[in-house]
């Protein structure tokens, strides 16, 4: 029988502890490890609480080494902590220097080169030393702002415009994700957070757009980014949150992207917490115009954290084969678990 693909889960926020509970109970893959930088403590707990069959098994602690050490090796770090290509290089670094395959979601992994291209190097030909690969992945980005229309211009004779708008929770997400959108501020805040560069809103428009670009064969250049709050003037009880009335709850995000040969990209991407009546519903439409329209539509939206979940783990054996260096999804075939009773990939439904 094939061995199990040995996992190590850096990161136990809200999706990394998700990852690890889908990783625990899916065929084909063994919990070997948690890692938690900021303490031991909160990776034994996420171990406990999330993986309770591997506790025994699996360690659990602050740093990639000791921990890889312990558990006698692994295959692949699942890493969900950090956006930015700065603050992901030295886990990915770290990783790759133990000779172990990365899968990650941050933001800015999705199309590294396009964030930085010497520091996307560097890690390039640390992987190939190495003889790994990573892969870059997420629902948005790395799935309905750049994969999912890349994809569907395969049925089109040609394109002269893309529109996606995604409609989306924040409800799956942890408090990386909302401080940047300045969840719970007053709108004075928000504006004055905003002045001083610490609104981030949705981090993934450059990554979707140059990954949009390479997909493409185009070459496109962003030339509006707007970031307005969303504010509810009642109060709230959202999604296991509460809010006074007069605070933000999420943005409503804007990118326009051109190419010099004319053609457009206009992502937009409003996403709250909670819904209230008459407000529009949660969903994903994609709108390819090149004289035809091709419009698609997924309703409800893609549950952010599930499909971020399940392209971590659904990309896992994918990895084990792929060449060493950094990948996208695009140059990655989807491919199933070898354990029998892996029954294909994991089913979002299921987690
Ligand atoms: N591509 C996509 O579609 C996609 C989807 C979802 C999330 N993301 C990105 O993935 C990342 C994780 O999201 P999340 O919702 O899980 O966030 P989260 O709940 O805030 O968890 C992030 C975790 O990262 C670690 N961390 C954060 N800041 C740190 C710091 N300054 N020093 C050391 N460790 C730190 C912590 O891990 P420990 O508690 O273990 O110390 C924290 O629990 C975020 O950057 C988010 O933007 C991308």
């Amino acid at each position: 029988m094939t061995p199990a693909i040995r996992t190590v889960h850096w990161g136990t926020g809200a999706m990394g502890s998700h990852a690890l509970r889908v990783a625990a109970r899916t065929p084909g893959l063994a919990v070997a490890g948690v890692v938690s930088q900021r303490s031991a403590e909160r990776a034994a707990a996420a171990l406990a609480r999330e993986a309770p069959g591997a506790v025994d098994s699996a360690v659990a602690g602050d740093d990639l080494a000791e921990v890889v050490a312990r558990a006698g090796g692994a295959d692949v770090v699942l890493l969900a902590t950090h956006g930015h290509l700065v603050d992901l290089e030295a886990p990915l670094a770290a990783a790759f220097e133990l000779g172990l395959r990365v899968v990650c979601i941050g933001e800015d992994a999705i199309y590294p080169q396009a964030v930085d291209a010497e520091l996307a190097a560097r890690l390039e030909t640390l992987a190939k030393r190495r003889a790994v690969a990573m892969v870059g992945t997420g629902a948005n980005p790395g799935y309905v702002m750049d994969y999912l229309p890349m994809v569907l211009t395969a049925v089109t004779t040609g394109w002269s415009s893309i529109r996606v708008r995604r409609a989306s929770s924040l409800a799956p997400f942890g408090e990386t994700v909302l401080r940047s959108m300045g969840v719970g501020l007053t709108p004075e805040q928000f504006a004055a957070a905003a002045e001083r560069g610490e609104i981030d809103g949705h981090v993934g428009y450059d990554a979707s757009v140059a990954f949009l670009a390479a997909g493409l064969g185009v070459s496109l250049e962003i030339v509006d980014n707007v970031c307005e709050p969303i504010v509810r003037d009642r109060p709230t009880e959202l999604d296991g949150h509460s809010y006074p009335g007069g605070v933000v709850v999420g943005v409503e995000q804007r990118c326009r992207a051109v190419a010099a040969t004319g053609q457009s990209v206009i992502l937009e991407h409003p996403q709250r917490l909670g819904r209230l009546d008459g407000e529009e519903p949660l969903h994903d439409l994609i709108e390819l115009d090149g004289g035809d329209l091709l419009r698609a539509r997924i309703s409800p939206a893609l549950d952010g954290g599930v499909a971020t979940v399940a392209l971590m783990i659904n990309l896992i054996p994918a990895l084990m084969r792929a060449e060493p260096g950094i990948h996208t999804i695009a140059s990655l075939p989807l491919t199933p678990f070898d354990a029998p009773e892996a029954r294909g990939r994991v089913a979002a439904a299921n987690i």
